[in-house]
């Protein structure tokens, strides 16, 4: 949606709250659908029950590829630059991304493929990612994408929770001088997965592969055999309003990662709606977004938001800092960007190497600028505006979730006036609200609180797959009637929401969400650990860092190497992100008298902040705590 003046902004927001149903009818009107809703919206939050644009059918990918052959057929619809720089890059028009989405959805159907099957996709940053993606959507089926630095565990996990029917892989994954050995690693998971009957196998990295008879096949041997097929098209499956369009896991304070369950036509609106929004993208401006299709960003906003806008979306293979800290400048340079949309992790990383790489970076092409994922501090906030935009781009701070679907709270690019470390103003259509620990409404500004959210929105998760009764305990419970978000906001006098930071046992680290539970129970697998305890700390890269304090009196007899073996443990239980950057051996945690570990604690010693604990007295053995803040790395 154009926004044309703040103004303008405010009477449409307003729209949005008195009219919520006119509203998202009017912004759903411009999406293709093959039959239109019965009803808007129906909802309640408290089983919860939220179903948008019932009675509709459509296809995700009609209006992400088909809608666009006529008047956009040559457009590049993705730029894939590849990790090395030397490789050529490649160009894929709307046409050409068309007839490779249709080939391969017939791949898919040659293999076994149907409507509602869910096929795991695990694959590094090349365009046949985001060309599998579509191809599921295509025939309806459901994709559930694993961010290729998971371990073969995690990824069982998640097979078996959605009961997987296929794999689609690549022999292995460049990402800076590294080399991931995805299809071995996708072997150890499926020793565990007796669902899975195909695995297929894109050639990217030229790496030794099992090829076990029967089960897998390589991606070009299947695309020759539907080619002499003579098969071209794909009709698109046609899907209700309500049906599963992806599922995508993510860390929560307890248990394992759960199964976010989006549908087809709510995201599509939703994606669509905000992309262009927040952006206020035009036509041949050319858009990056440095995030991984491995996380929601990259689904909404490298995949299904910019190609459902026709928009040129630009994908990158590699990392920022390789084969030197000024890649993403290389990038912008080489192919004119005008959007940049990344992570101040990335941006706090790439400030450290100083203003060397960016001598001799053409960067006038830049309009606007992004970040999302975390809170931006002021420092990197400054940085990018003044370094990279040369102080004329507007900044869109985007807070939203995977459970969001697209953002939520967001100024919109060259209308909303900017507040370093604000993500500011509700989208219209979005209704949060601060709430105090009873769940009272703080009305006013200049207040803080938990932040939720009071009205569904079309691109809102619908259930947790396989488990409704999770999704309820976990976002609707906490307070009646509203979506908790688990993060904590305050709201300034001019009504600007500042995202605070995670008010649950949940870690931003480097932008990834990390349930300390799960890193806990990672590091109790190894064997000489009894106990430990996981929580943040303030890092001036990442945001925020692992720090663990572990219970293992029969460790080895040289510590540094049970350090080592612990994260060996983590990367192999959960994957090489979770790895602690901190462990401390302890004796024993600081807990209650009925058990219960005091994070509070253990949270202001790893922050380094020992001055003031707070009341120890209701500890089991308040002792524990000298000798912990003792040993304080
Ligand atoms: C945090 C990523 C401050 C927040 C899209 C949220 C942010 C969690 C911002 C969701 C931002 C995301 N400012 N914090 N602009 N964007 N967050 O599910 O704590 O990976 O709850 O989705 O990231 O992380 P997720």
């Amino acid at each position: 949606m154009k926004i044309t003046s703040f103004d303008h902004y405010k009477e449409v927001y307003k729209h949005s709250v008195d009219q919520p149903e006119d509203f998202w009818a009017g912004i759903a009107d411009s999406f293709l659908w093959k039959k239109k809703w019965d009803k808007v919206l129906e909802w309640n939050f408290k089983e919860p029950n939220i179903k948008w644009f019932q009675g509709a059918k459509l296809n995700i990918t009609e209006n992400c590829l088909d809608r666009h052959l006529e008047t956009l057929r040559d457009k590049p619809a993705i730029i894939w630059e590849p990790n090395d720089p030397k490789e050529d890059h490649r160009v894929l028009t709307y046409r050409q991304l068309y007839k490779k989405v249709c080939q391969f959805a017939n791949v898919l159907k040659n293999n076994g493929a149907k409507k509602g099957d869910r096929i795991c996709i695990y694959m590094p940053m090349v365009p046949e990612l985001a060309i599998a993606l579509l191809a599921c959507a295509r025939i309806g089926a459901i994709h559930s994408v694993v961010f290729g630095g998971f371990s073969a565990q995690s990824i069982a996990d998640r097979i078996l929770d959605a009961e997987c029917n296929i794999v689609i892989t690549a022999d292995g994954g460049f990402r800076g001088n590294k080399e991931t050995p995805l299809k071995s690693i996708i072997d150890d998971a499926l020793v565990r997965c007796p669902s899975v009957q195909k695995v297929i196998v894109l050639t990217r990295t030229r790496t030794p592969v099992a090829m076990i008879k029967g089960r897998d096949v390589w991606w070009e041997d299947e695309i020759k055999k539907v080619e002499t097929q003579g098969i071209k098209d794909c009709p698109a499956e046609e899907m209700d309003a309500e049906d599963m369009l992806f599922i995508l896991y993510t860390s929560g304070s307890t248990g394992k990662p759960k199964g976010v369950v989006h549908t087809c036509g709510g995201y599509m609106v939703y994606a669509g709606y905000t992309f262009d929004t927040s952006f206020q993208y035009q036509p041949n401006e050319v858009y990056f977004c440095t995030a991984d299709i491995g996380w929601i960003t990259g689904h909404s906003y490298i995949v299904y938001g910019p190609l459902s806008q026709g928009a040129t979306s630009l994908m990158f293979e590699g990392i920022p800092t390789w084969p030197d800290a000024g890649r993403f400048w290389d990038i912008v340079d080489k192919f004119k960007v005008n959007i940049i949309y990344t992570a101040p992790t990335a941006i706090r990383s790439l400030m450290s190497f100083g203003e060397e790489p960016l001598n001799g970076k053409d960067l006038s092409s830049l309009t606007k600028l992004g970040s999302v994922g975390e809170p931006i501090n002021e420092e990197a906030w400054h940085w990018f505006d003044e370094k990279i935009g040369h102080g004329h781009c507007p900044i869109v701070d985007t807070w939203w979730q995977t459970e969001n679907g697209g953002h939520m709270i967001t100024p919109i690019a060259g209308i909303t006036p900017l507040k370093p470390g604000y993500a500011s103003l509700p989208l219209p259509g979005v209704q949060p609200v601060l709430v105090d620990e009873k769940g009272t409404i703080i009305e006013g500004n200049e207040v803080s609180g938990n932040l939720c959210i009071r009205f569904p929105w079309p691109g809102m998760l619908r259930t947790t797959y396989g488990d409704h009764e999770r999704c309820r305990q976990t976002y609707f419970a906490t307070y009646p009637d509203m979506y908790f978000t688990g993060d904590g906001c305050s709201r300034d006098a001019d009504g600007y929401y500042r995202i605070t930071g995670r008010v649950d046992d949940v870690l931003n680290v480097s932008g990834h969400r990390i349930g300390t539970a799960e890193v806990e129970n990672a590091i109790n697998m190894h064997s000489t650990v009894v106990e430990s305890a996981v929580v943040g700390y303030p890092h001036d890269i990442k945001g925020q860092g692992v720090y663990a304090f572990v219970v293992s009196p029969n460790m080895h007899d040289d510590p540094e190497l049970t350090r080592k073996d612990i994260m060996m443990t983590v990367a192999r239980i959960i994957g090489a992100i979770a790895k602690p950057d901190k462990i401390q051996f302890v004796s024993g945690l600081p807990k209650t008298r009925s058990g219960k570990i005091m994070r509070r604690i253990l949270r202001k010693i790893a922050e380094g902040d020992t001055s003031n604990l707070g009341d120890t007295s209701t500890l089991l053995d308040p002792a524990v705590v000298e000798e912990i803040k003792a040993g304080a790395l």
